[in-house]
């Protein structure tokens, strides 16, 4: 009697296959200079690693792990409210006791969160008791970083614990009222959106918009922003819903010779904080883009045809369609008619088989009641509307990309 032995483990022609693709990833990486092609080496490298370890490790105790993600981002949560990142040595070696004399806190369980971060990469034990700073953790010495931190575990993972009575009260469907969004039920309030829930607590505006701030989009390098041929008078650039002003900030660091002026919009409590940090000649405007419409209008001639862009960036992302027409709707009469833009900067999902982060961001943003959408999803939105997408940059990027929009007259 022959017994049939259960074969184990991936194939040797899978690893293979895999090792050969970081192979080839790694010798493109070195041998050439084209930031695209390194950038796309590097992605490359980054899949068919994350597949090789996945793949090397027995399914159930992959389960075990996967259920573990979020204690990795408590760990760091609890470091950032300990102080822990705050005053580290950039690169020579510290230990237990050198955090535990600067921070006054509990050695044991200091030594606990810092085992737990050096154990998922973020630090590197050099030997027992002595750590070092990876590049990494040193991103969490950026206050920004930690307020996103924060932001991602105070705001969004402690009311996933609720979203299961959310969804068995509400139905298994998209939520579509971003008044009554799993945020605000895990919050226990109605009839308020989001940001104005926010609005409530300064201290929480002030960490949403600094978490918002560490998100370091490369918009000059996006998009060719020298088109925008406004005279000194214009309007040059409109960002609406622009918070602390970091996407002009952006956009004038690589642009510095744009004419025009550049005006940033936000709700009252973010434009009366005052804390921007775009140059102090923007004009900063409050203005709510579901209740108002929009009061800046582009220039009356065409002489100048890129003049007055308007720049909704993470905006839509923020809301379900029905939401996303009534920003629209407020946009188009400053626009009609003139020779004006509308830049939208968001995650574009491929149809297929789309990229892991952006699929989970998309999964981020049930919290309220917001979605990321595929390129088929972004042409939907916007027929009827009097928009249309004319060109899309950057689809492949593992972040955001840039709609050129246009509104047919
Ligand atoms: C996800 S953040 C994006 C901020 C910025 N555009 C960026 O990309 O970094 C969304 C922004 O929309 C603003 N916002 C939310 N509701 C708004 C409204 N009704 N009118 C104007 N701005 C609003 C928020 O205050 C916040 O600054």
């Amino acid at each position: 009697m022959t017994v049939e032995v259960e074969s184990r483990g991936p194939s040797s022609t899978q690893l293979s296959a895999l090792a050969s693709t970081i192979n080839a990833a790694v010798s493109l990486y070195s041998s050439t200079n084209d930031p695209y092609e390194r950038d796309t080496a590097l992605r490359n490298i980054e899949l068919a690693s994350k597949q090789l370890s996945q793949c090397s490790v027995e399914p159930r105790r992959y389960l075990m792990g996967f259920h573990f993600q979020p204690h990795q981002v408590l760990s760091v949560r609890l470091a950032i409210e300990m102080g822990i990142f705050d005053n580290l040595p950039t690169s020579s070696p510290f230990t237990v006791n050198d955090l535990v004399k600067s921070n006054g806190t509990d050695p044991e369980f200091t030594g606990r969160v810092i085992r737990a971060l050096a154990a998922v990469g973020i630090f590197e034990e050099l030997h027992e008791g002595t750590f070092k700073q990876t590049q990494v953790s040193r991103e969490w010495a950026n206050k920004n970083m930690q307020s996103y931190t924060k932001h991602a575990w105070d705001n969004i993972f402690v009311c996933m614990s609720k979203y299961m009575e959310f969804f068995k009260e509400r139905g298994f469907v998209s939520p579509s009222d971003p008044m009554n969004s799993p945020y605000a039920f895990a919050k226990g309030v109605k009839d308020i959106d989001f940001f104005n829930i926010l609005s409530q607590d300064p201290k929480s505006v002030k960490i949403f918009n600094e978490a918002m701030t560490s998100i370091k989009d490369p918009l000059g390098s996006m998009y060719d922003f020298g088109t925008i041929q406004a005279r000194d008078d214009d309007v040059a650039l409109v960002d609406i819903g622009g918070g602390k002003g970091q996407s002009i900030q952006s956009i004038r660091s690589t642009y510095p010779k744009l004419k025009g002026k550049f005006v940033l919009q936000d709700l009252p409590d973010v434009i009366l904080a005052g804390d921007r940090v775009c140059p102090p000649d923007v004009i900063a405007q409050s203005y709510d883009f579901l209740k108002q419409v929009q009061p800046v209008k582009a220039p009356a001639y065409s002489r100048y045809p890129g003049a007055a862009t308007y720049l909704l960036k993470s905006i839509l992302h923020d809301w379900p369609d029905a939401e996303c027409r009534t920003i629209l709707r407020n946009l188009a009469p400053a626009m009609r008619g003139y020779h004006s833009k509308l830049l939208i900067v968001e995650l574009v999902l491929s149809d297929s088989n789309p990229d892991t982060s952006k699929v989970l961001y998309d999964i981020n943003m049930l919290f309220c009641a917001g979605k990321e959408r595929s390129v088929k999803q972004w042409h939907a939105l916007l027929e009827g509307t009097g928009f249309r997408i004319q060109r899309i940059f950057g689809i492949d990027n593992p972040v955001r990309s840039v709609m050129e929009v246009v509104l047919d007259e």
